[in-house]
């Protein structure tokens, strides 16, 4: 199953049909669509991994922000959904790209953070083993690939059914999902987000990006990447 095939028939957008916290959700007639998604879990409930203030910022501050500055944006425009949205973004959208981005990013991100300890099984696991060796190395070809956003950006484990998972970055607030910019991901799905922003790390970790992208394995929600992947299938 492609990755078109999977959202449409996961309905109107496939991370919100996964993620039913995720609100996506939006009317033509209202001139705020996009409202901002309630975390999962407590601000304080990532610690001492992510701290409580960062959390608290990053989502009521900055998550705010790109949907605040993204309702701005579509208000003239009849919005079918998000991720159609950024699906067929331009380069001329520049506004939709970045608050669109932020808001669709940060809406999966929280999704894949978890306080309760795990590891990846079943077939995540084992498409881990097969194309990394094992999932310290895969760890660390991801913390690799993390380190090396220059700027802002987003770290990704993508998954494609022939060629199989894939590690690959973005800049600023673009993704995979901006499939008419990024067309090389266009049968893919994503699995993992890593948002590599210092405002995802900077009141903890200050300037010491490898050791947030060390820490942030400690809340990292294997079952919702694991299903992820399932439903992908
Ligand atoms: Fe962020």
């Amino acid at each position: 199953m492609n990755k078109r095939t999977f959202l449409k028939k996961l309905g109107v957008l496939g991370a919100a049909s996964l993620l039913p916290s995720v609100h996506f959700a939006q009317s033509p007639t209202q001139k705020t669509p996009f409202t901002l998604p309630k975390l999962p879990y407590n601000y304080d409930a990532l610690e001492p991994h992510i701290d409580k203030m960062t959390m608290e910022i990053h989502h009521s501050k900055h998550h705010q922000a790109y949907i605040n500055k993204l309702n701005e944006a579509v208000a003239d425009k009849k919005v079918d959904n998000l991720e159609n949205l950024l699906a067929t973004l331009t380069e001329k959208d520049t506004a939709i790209r970045n608050n669109g981005g932020g808001h669709y990013n940060h809406s999966l991100f929280w999704q894949l953070l978890s306080p309760t300890p795990q590891a990846p099984t079943g077939n995540l696991l084992s498409l881990i083993e097969k194309q990394y060796g094992d999932v310290a190395k895969f760890k660390e070809a991801f913390q690799k690939a993390a380190l090396g956003v220059f700027g802002s950006g987003w770290a990704w484990l993508v998954w494609h059914k022939t060629t199989g998972l894939q590690i690959c970055t973005t800049p600023n607030q673009d993704s995979p999902t901006m499939t008419n910019l990024y067309p090389q991901y266009k049968e893919h799905t994503i699995l993992l987000g890593i948002d590599v922003w210092e405002h995802a790390y900077y009141l903890k970790y200050q300037n010491k990006r490898v050791e947030y992208l060390t820490a942030i394995w400690n809340v990292m929600n294997w079952q919702e990447i694991g299903q992820r992947l399932a439903n992908a299938k």
